[in-house]
């Protein structure tokens, strides 16, 4: 490490952290006797903390962001040229890099044509609904405004997306919520619903289409679905699935809405992870992996169809998408996204995911034939899920505390992994991996090494 401040300066900065700041998804009473953590460089898939110890990294960020690693000086000199040139004018107007970016974007996402530019996952789904809303008003006397979303799934933090978010610890405390928004089942073989059947994934989606015909196929104007759910479990969807899913949306004429804020741009091995089920969504959002974490940037990308809709009667001065976002005009978004996009195609990153998610995989498998906590292990690209259970056979999950003390483990072994959290209650029992998209063999042996280690002290 390279630049660490001098110890009394950093005891300032632990000290100042500590009386002013107010950490997200955290529980400040432990941080009256333990010193908060505090990151201070990183390289790569390695960081360094204030006092200098080495990390390595298995969840980009924490939140599946960094796809491509930490340290990315030429990310920084195109924020940095494009700062100095042009920083920013509200998108109501263009700017050089949001057209460059769109244009590339949209000829890896064959179907879809426009871009709307925000600065987070939340608000990227926020512009869907508020799109189906408007859609539903103009086009449908009002009446196809219900929004589904699935159990388990997760778009969000506002009090809207938490409306639509499938993790009732999430959303616990903060209502009442906005209506309008109708849970469908998860679809989770490994904890079905419907015993051992044959035909999981097509059962799962029929009960999309239960849902449906009980609310009424013309109250409902779209789904809003994860390719494969994250925090909710990192959820591979079942075979049949998508494909009856999307049969189900063309028969009652729902629009399919696909959050891409974690799979999106590589995670799964392709640009996105709906690209391997043949979908065809009428929306993609998308967040965290577009410029990984070196500018905030969201994108909320549609047909020309839907596009259409909002300019068809220029004589109604609310016909149009009456929507803005400040910093969706931030010109170093696009800019760091831009050279984030070439990184991925000339370092060959889809295909390292690819090839380390099989790895990777394999190696949690080879781990759940020797440890008898692992009761499902999960994944699709460096996107990767090891359900924990105390028992294999009633698949009864392992107590949080035993989860979050694997973490605890592998954290002071000097490697980050992540697990399910504040998710649903009894149910925060995945461990989560998902390293950046250059993670090497070695990279993805040291991080199973590490649960390996973890798992044999824990549970013994
Ligand atoms: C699938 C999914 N959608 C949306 C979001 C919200 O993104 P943001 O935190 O950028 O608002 C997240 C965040 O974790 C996510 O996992």
């Amino acid at each position: 490490m390279s630049s660490v401040l001098k110890t009394d300066a950093m005891r300032d900065v632990i000290e100042s952290d500590r009386a002013h700041v107010w950490h997200h998804l955290a529980q400040h009473k432990i941080l009256e006797t333990v010193d908060p953590r505090i990151y201070v460089e990183g390289r790569g898939m390695r960081l360094w903390d204030a006092v200098g110890r080495e990390y390595l990294d298995a969840v980009s960020g924490g939140v599946w962001t960094v796809n491509v690693g930490y340290g990315r000086e030429s990310i920084a000199n195109a924020v940095r040229d494009q700062l100095i040139k042009m920083n920013y004018f509200s998108n109501a107007a263009g700017s050089v890099p949001g057209s460059l970016y769109a244009k590339r974007l949209i000829e890896k996402m064959p179907g879809l044509s426009r871009v709307y530019f925000g600065n987070s996952g939340s608000e990227a789904n926020e512009k869907v609904f508020k799109m189906v809303r408007q859609m539903a008003h103009r086009h449908h006397g009002g009446r196809k405004y219900k929004i589904l979303y699935r159990e388990r799934d997760y778009h969000g933090t506002t009090i809207t997306t938490l409306s639509a978010g499938g993790q009732p610890q999430r959303s616990a405390q903060y209502g009442p919520l906005t209506p309008g928004f109708v849970a469908v089942p998860h679809c989770l073989e490994y904890r079905s619903q419907w015993g051992a059947i044959e035909n999981y994934g097509e059962r799962a989606a029929d009960a999309i289409e239960e849902v449906i015909l009980r609310e009424g196929p013309d109250t409902v104007g779209a789904i809003c679905l994860e390719p494969v759910t994250a925090g909710g479990g990192v959820i591979t969807p079942p075979q049949g699935y998508w494909e009856r899913v999307q049969d189900i949306c063309r028969r009652y004429n729902i629009l399919l809405h696909i959050d891409e804020v974690v799979c999106g741009v590589g995670r799964t091995g392709k640009w996105f992870g709906y690209q391997h089920y043949g979908i065809k969504p009428d929306f993609v959002t998308m967040a965290k992996g577009v410029a990984s974490g070196y500018a905030a940037i969201a994108c909320t990308v549609t047909t020309e169809a839907v596009f259409d809709q909002f300019k068809d009667d220029p004589s109604d001065p609310l016909s149009y998408f009456r929507d803005i976002s400040t910093f969706g005009g931030c010109a170093g978004g696009p800019a760091a996204a831009l050279e984030n996009m070439r990184i991925i195609e000339d370092e060959g990153l889809l295909e390292n995911t690819v090839l380390m998610g099989h790895r990777l995989v394999a190696n949690l498998r080879e781990l759940q034939s020797r440890h008898a906590v692992i009761g499902d292990v999960r994944g699709l690209g460096l996107f990767c899920g090891a359900e924990l259970v105390a028992d294999r056979d009633t698949r009864a999950p392992v107590e949080e505390k035993k989860v979050q003390a694997v973490l605890a483990d592998c954290l002071s072994n000097g490697v980050i992994i992540g697990a399910t959290n504040r998710s649903l209650e009894g149910l925060n029992n995945t461990l989560c991996l998902s390293p950046a998209l250059i993670a090497t063999p070695a990279d993805i042996d040291n991080i199973t090494a590490a649960i390996d280690a973890a798992l044999g002290r824990v549970f013994g």
